[in-house]
């Protein structure tokens, strides 16, 4: 009888984007066949993945505190016979190198974002035991060649179709830590979405630092599709849905697209499109490459189309320079669009990164009086907005169970969280539901028909704005 085998286990905590959260589930699918098992106890794991963001100083921060917790976990470890190894990915692993490794030498692992498919190489070197090994490269082979087909777990899955971004806003990391911009096939895009839907999905969100930029050649050599194309062909696959993409750039909200809104019944209406300031001036130290005006008649367009369209966006408040004119032009922008939800930060100085350098670097505290005064602002049209529901039948995606016993819980087509009282079955299904009640940051619904719901024609947002 040969000894038992002891199965490994695997944590991975992801920081940043969506596109971390799509490559940590690959990661995982990628170390599976190693005998990998996920895990939620750090300390138990035999390998530790810290998958990183850098688009501010504080989720760069947050990484290195985590390490020094991590640091012990694995000093206790130390000379038995089940060491821990600990590799940080992601965007921090790009942009620090070599430079995290001076910081933090008990790690053994660093992988940037675009080869996570050579983890099985890395940590056969790594258990060599000759040191850290690292891995930056922008490879011109692509990682989602090398990858397996995705397990999808649950109802609703995202898939990468875009990676990268040639725009160069001044103030952002994001071409340095992804690289250039790249767009997948749509044949390897529509084969993984139909894995995904046999898989029981029903929902797919398609990614990309630059979503809307997409111009995959369907296959090599052919001409490319735009993201519209690409969402009216998967629109065709039987048992999809519901189509979302994340996140887009309003200079790429070409025609097609904004038409894709008002014909494809399964593209949800809801869309994030960040505009960062609503002052002109601003937008131009950006290098945003349009206007308020331009952001402006996109959303009238988007909305003329497609009647119950919702948005949400990002905004950057105290960049180098901004004025209180500026901060008021971005405070009036917010008031003459509306927005379902939004997220929104302090300017955050970036290494490397052109704004870093603006000699008018603004204090802290007027950044955060800017912050809070735009943060009431988007909360009180995000609680309008959800006030605007009630009484509404939605169709719901259900995707899992609730807190309380009984209750299951999903999404509206805005993205809000639903809780109604039902059996397990209905995971998984699209039910009609009429909201009922408001929580801090859910809607309770109750389900009036399983048949799949019509979509609405007013959005709540305009009448909420009217009130
Ligand atoms: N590609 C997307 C955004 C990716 S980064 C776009 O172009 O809109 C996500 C958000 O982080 C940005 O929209 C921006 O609001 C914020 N962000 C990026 N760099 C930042 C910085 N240096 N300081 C503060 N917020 C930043
Ligand atoms: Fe960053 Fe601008 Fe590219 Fe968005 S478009 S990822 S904000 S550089
Ligand atoms: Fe962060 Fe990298 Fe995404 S910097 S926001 S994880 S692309």
């Amino acid at each position: 009888m040969g000894l038992p085998i002891r199965s490994k286990k695997l944590f991975i905590k992801t920081y940043g984007c969506q596109m971390n959260v799509y490559d940590s589930a690959r990661m995982a699918d990628v170390l599976a066949p190693l005998g990998y098992e996920m895990n939620d106890d750090p300390q138990a794991s035999d390998l530790v993945v810290l998958n990183t963001c850098h688009i501010r100083e504080k989720a760069a921060e947050k990484v290195y505190s985590e390490l020094g917790r991590l640091r012990r976990f694995k000093e206790q470890r130390a000379g038995t016979d089940t060491p821990m190894l600990i590799a940080v990915a992601g965007c921090v692993a790009q942009a620090e190198g070599d430079a995290l490794l001076a910081r933090a030498p008990f790690v053994d692992i660093v992988v940037g974002p675009q080869t996570t498919h050579r983890l099985p190489e890395l940590i056969a070197r790594a258990n060599r035991g000759a040191g850290a090994v690292l891995n930056t490269d922008f490879p011109a082979d692509t990682k989602f060649d090398h990858l397996p087909p995705p397990r999808a777990a649950g109802p609703t899955a995202f898939l990468s179709i875009q990676e990268g971004c040639d725009k160069f806003c001044t103030f952002c990391v994001v071409p340095y830590t992804r690289g250039v911009e790249y767009s997948r096939p749509a044949n390897a895009v529509i084969a993984e979405a139909k894995v995904l839907v046999t898989n029981g999905v029903r929902e797919i969100t398609l990614l990309g630092q630059n979503v809307n930029a997409y111009h995959g050649e369907p296959k090599s050599g052919s001409s490319p599709w735009s993201l519209a194309r690409l969402i009216n062909a998967l629109a065709e696959i039987d048992g999809l849905d519901r189509i979302r993409y994340t996140t887009s750039h309003p200079r790429d909200m070409a025609d097609d697209l904004i038409d894709a809104h008002a014909t494809v019944p399964s593209l949800m209406p809801y869309l994030h499109l960040p505009v960062q300031s609503g002052s002109d001036r601003i937008l131009e130290a950006m290098n945003r490459g349009h206007s308020r005006d331009t952001y402006r008649k996109i959303v009238d367009r988007l909305r003329s189309g497609r009647p119950d369209l919702a948005l949400s966006s990002d905004f950057i408040v105290g960049f180098p320079g901004e004025t209180d004119g500026d901060f008021y032009a971005t405070m009036d922008l917010i008031a003459e669009v509306g927005f379902a939800q939004a997220y929104s930060f302090k300017y955050s100085a970036r290494p490397g990164t052109p704004a870093a350098d603006h000699p008018n670097q603004l204090p802290e505290e007027v950044k955060s009086a800017r912050l809070s005064a735009l943060q009431s602002l988007l909360t009180q049209q995000q609680t309008a907005f959800n006030a605007a529901c009630l009484g509404q039948q939605f169709p719901v995606l259900l995707t899992g169970t609730g807190r309380h016993a009984g209750q299951m819980t999903g999404r509206s087509p805005y993205l809000q969280p639903v809780h109604v009282n039902a059996s397990s079955d209905v995971i998984g299904t699209i039910v009609n539901a009429e909201i009922i009640g408001l929580g801090t940051n859910s809607l309770a619904g109750e389900i009036v028909d399983r048949a799949r719901a019509t979509h609405l024609t007013t959005s709540p947002l305009s009448r909420a704005v009217q009130h």
